[in-house]
């Protein structure tokens, strides 16, 4: 029957070239419909040289010709076959006759969403490649699917699908990804959907479980590499030795000068040193873990070219506070600030004095 109609919508439109289809009208034009689920179409030809209409479909459900009438309506209560192709057919007064296909795609959400990665999901090493996959199951139809790879807030990756098959089949995508010491604890998640145009309401899409991505990466200091700090006398250093890495670095540090080191031991794994710091010379800090070891040097050097200014200052401090006292006002204020700032510069004094 089905190709009887249509040679006969082929001869029909060999013998008359102008005519390129059929004059019927289908609404809707196509179909998207669930597994299991109703549909209904109406096919109306505006001619009025019909002599009869009528649905073929190749599993019993169509309806026979009817004479006489200028629409025929096609009801499906439940949709059980992958591959539906009804035919709306006409024959004109004429005796030409010609049929057209309805376009009907019939789908099912997929089982199951569900991503693995060959390791297991154990941690991840910087630089390192994983091949992460996505398994679809039980889906249809295929070249409909899409599948997106989310890190974070970001889509990553989206794969389509280019196989033809109506019925539900499993399927997955695979993402390489390199893993970054940015990726540290960020989600990871790949997400199913059937796409339409137009859209199908109400099709929601299927998220896989998320995956938290562990990456171990070695420290990097994130002040600079090496830094030149000036010791300056009544001012604070501060040796920052911070380093990012993962797992957390340890730190240890070595010391210049005899007395200090002999601090040292309080001062293991810290990441900053503030107030001790009194000599001049080279102190390293070494951040490590188990993906590398990273040493940052600090050089500390004696400021001497201020000498004479901080000579000339003190001298302008005596000078305000002998006036104070001989004023006889706030003697107690001045002199504290006075002493405080002398002292600091005598104790400075003796490892500089050399070379002045
Ligand atoms: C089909 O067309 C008939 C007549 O125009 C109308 O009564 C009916 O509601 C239509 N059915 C659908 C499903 O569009
Ligand atoms: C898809 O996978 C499921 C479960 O893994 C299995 O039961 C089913 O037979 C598979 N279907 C196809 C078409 O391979
Ligand atoms: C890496 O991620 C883990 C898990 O979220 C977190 O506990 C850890 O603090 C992170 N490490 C770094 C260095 O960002
Ligand atoms: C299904 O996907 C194909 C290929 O992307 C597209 O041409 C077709 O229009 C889609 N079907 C529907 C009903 O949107
Ligand atoms: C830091 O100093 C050390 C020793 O002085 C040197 O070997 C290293 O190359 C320096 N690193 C940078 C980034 O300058």
């Amino acid at each position: 029957m089905k190709w009887f109609f249509i040679l006969s919508g082929l001869i029909a439109c060999t013998g008359k070239p102008v005519r390129s289809s059929c004059p019927v009208k289908m609404s809707p034009s196509r179909v998207v419909v669930r597994f299991g689920d109703p549909f209904s179409v109406n096919c109306s030809s505006p001619s009025n040289q019909i002599q009869s209409m009528g649905w073929e479909s190749p599993y019993g459900t169509g309806i026979g010709r009817q004479d006489g009438v200028s629409s025929v309506s096609l009801k499906i209560d439940s949709v059980t076959d992958w591959d539906l192709q009804p035919l709306c057919f006409i024959n004109l007064l004429d005796n030409n006759q010609c049929a057209e296909t309805l376009s009907v795609t019939v789908y099912k959400m997929p089982d199951s969403v569900s991503m693995s990665q060959p390791s297991q999901m154990g941690p991840m090493v910087e630089g390192e490649k994983y091949h992460m996959q996505c398994d679809i199951v039980n889906v249809a139809p295929v070249r409909n699917l899409s599948v997106s790879w989310h890190k974070g807030n970001k889509i990553i990756y989206t794969e389509a699908f280019d196989k033809t098959s109506p019925s539900p089949v499993n399927t997955s995508s695979v993402f390489t990804l390199t893993a970054q010491r940015s990726d540290n604890g960020t989600q990871i998640w790949c997400e199913a959907q059937l796409e339409f145009s137009p859209l199908v309401p109400n099709l929601h899409t299927i998220l896989s479980k998320s995956h938290e991505v562990v990456v171990l990466y070695s420290p990097t200091f994130t002040k600079p590499e090496n830094e030149t700090l000036e010791l300056r006398a009544g001012s604070k250093i501060i040796l920052d030795c911070t380093a990012r890495g993962n797992p957390m670095p340890v730190y240890s540090w070595h010391f210049p000068n005899p007395i200090q080191q002999t601090k040292k031991n309080e001062k293991e794994n810290q990441h900053i040193l503030a107030s001790s710091i009194q000599f001049p010379g080279t102190y390293t800090c070494t951040a490590s873990n188990t993906q590398g070891t990273k040493t940052k040097t600090f050089t500390v050097v004696e400021v001497t070219r201020n000498r004479t200014t901080l000579a000339a200052l003190v001298g302008v401090f005596l000078c305000v506070a002998a006036l104070l006292f001989i004023g006889g006002f706030f003697f107690v204020t001045p002199e504290g600030t006075f002493s405080f700032s002398k002292g600091s510069y005598l104790r400075g004094q003796p490892t500089s004095s050399g070379p002045v």
